[in-house]
C-alpha cells in the first residue's frame, strides 16, 4: 500500500512585489509502506513545500494528494492521528524537563503515560529525561522532537531535514534512531539536502529538483542509471599514457590526489584501453571500473546547466559538494 501518493501537484507562492515562486510544479511522488524513504534535493527544490502540502499547512493549486489512502487536505482530519511530523525545530518549554514536556503533549492527546517512558527509551533520552530542556544539546532536542512526534504511535512519520543545525555527533545519533524506526514498522519520510544523511539509512529515495521529482526508486536502481563505464587507469609513465589514450579517442582526466592515476572515459570495452597502451609499448599497473556512487548520480541529476559542457556541469557539481559536505 502507498502511504503517500502525489500526482501532478502544483504550488505557487504569491509574493508581494516579486514574481510568484513556483515551489512545486508537476510533482509526482509515491511512497510505499515500510522502511525509511529518502526525500532528497538541494535547498529550494521544494521538499518543505511538499511536506507542508501533505500536512495541510499550505493548499495545492492543483493536483491530487493522498496520505494513508485519504485525500489531502479534504480528509486530513481522518488521518492526522496516524501521522507524526517534525517540520521545524520543535518548540518545547525550556524550563520544563523533557519528560514533563512529553507529558503535557500526551495529556493533550489522551495518550497513556506509559508511552512517555517507552518513547524516552526509544530515542535514548531516559538518562536525561528529568533535566530541563534548556540544557539539552540540539541533537537531544531533535530526538525529543522525534519522541513527541511518535507519542501517538503514528504509521507514518515525516521528518523534514532533522539533521539541520546538528553537529556530526548529533547527526549520527539522529541517523541511528531513524534507521531503528524503519525496522519497527513505522514508515519514515526523511527529507534532506545532505546526501550522506539519507544514503546511510534509506533503501528507497526520490530526488527533487526545481519542484519536481526527477528520479525515484531503490538506491541500487538509481546507481544503475549512473554507471558511466569510466575506468581508472594507473601507469608508470603517466604523461605518455595519457597522450596515447587521447589519440586513441578516449577522454582522459587526471584523478585528483593521485599522481599516476587517470580517469578514462568513452570506454566501450576496457580491453581497448589495454590494447592501445600495449601497442605503444606501455603497460598498465591497474585498470578498474569507476563505480557510480549515489553522490555523483545526485549531482548529475540536480546540477543546473547539466545540459551544457562537461566543464560547467563539473563546476556546479563541485560547488554543491563544497556547500553540502557528505559522508560525515
Ligand atoms: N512562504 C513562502 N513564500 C514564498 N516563497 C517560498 C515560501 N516558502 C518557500 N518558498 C520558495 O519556494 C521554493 C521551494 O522552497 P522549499 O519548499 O522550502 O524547498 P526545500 O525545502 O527543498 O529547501 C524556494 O525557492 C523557496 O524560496
Ligand atoms: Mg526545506
Amino acid at each position: 500500500m502507498a502511504v503517500i501518493e502525489i500526482v501532478g501537484a502544483h504550488k505557487t507562492y504569491r509574493r508581494w512585489r516579486k514574481p510568484p515562486e513556483r515551489a512545486v510544479q508537476g510533482l509526482d511522488l509515491t511512497v510505499e509502506a515500510g522502511g525509511v524513504f529518502g526525500f532528497l534535493g538541494p535547498n529550494g527544490s521544494g521538499k518543505t513545500t511538499t511536506i507542508r502540502l501533505l500536512l495541510g499547512l499550505v493548499r495545492p493549486d492543483s493536483g491530487s494528494l493522498h496520505m494513508l489512502g485519504r485525500s489531502v487536505p479534504a480528509e486530513l482530519p481522518l488521518v492526522m492521528g496516524r501521522v507524526g511530523a517534525l517540520v521545524e525545530t520543535p518548540l518545547f518549554f525550556p524550563n520544563f524537563t523533557g519528560r514533563v514536556n512529553l507529558a503535557l503533549l500526551a495529556r493533550a492527546s489522551n495518550i497513556p503515560k506509559a508511552r512517555i517512558d517507552e518513547m524516552l527509551e526509544l530515542v535514548d533520552l531516559q538518562g536525561r529525561a528529568d533535566d530541563r530542556v534548556k540544557g539539552y544539546s540540539l541533537g537531544m532536542k531533535q530526538r525529543l522532537g522525534i519522541a513527541a512526534a511518535l507519542l501517538k504511535n503514528p504509521e507514518l512519520l515525516i521528518l523534514d531535514e532533522p539533521g539541520n543545525g546538528l553537529d556530526a555527533a548529533g547527526i549520527r545519533e539522529v541517523r541511528q534512531l531513524i534507521k531503528h524506526l524503519g525496522t519497527i514498522g513505522v514508515t519514515v519520510l526523511l527529507s534532506s539536502h545532505q546526501l550522506g544523511e539519507v544514503q546511510q539509512v534509506c533503501d528507497r529515495v526520490a530526488i527533487m529538483s526545481h519542484g519536481r521529482v526527477i528520479a525515484s526508486g531503490s538506491v541500487s536502481d538509481l546507481l544503475a542509471t549512473g554507471t558511466t563505464g569510466d575506468v581508472r587507469v594507473r601507469l608508470g609513465d603517466t604523461s605518455m599514457g595519457a597522450t596515447v589514450l587521447r589519440s586513441a579517442g578516449f577522454t582522459v582526466t587526471a584523478l585528483e590526489g593521485d599522481d599516476d592515476g587517470w580517469r578514462v572515459g568513452g570506454v566501450g570495452d576496457p580491453a581497448l584501453v589495454t590494447k592501445a597502451l600495449s601497442e605503444a609499448g606501455l603497460y598498465l599497473r591497474e585498470l578498474s571500473p569507476i563505480a557510480a556512487d549515489l553522490e555523483s548520480v545526485f549531482l548529475d541529476l540536480t546540477a543546473d546547466g547539466a545540459d551544457g559542457t562537461a566543464g560547467e556541469t563539473e563546476t556546479t557539481a563541485r560547488s554543491v559538494v563544497e556547500q553540502n559536505p557528505v559522508g560525515r
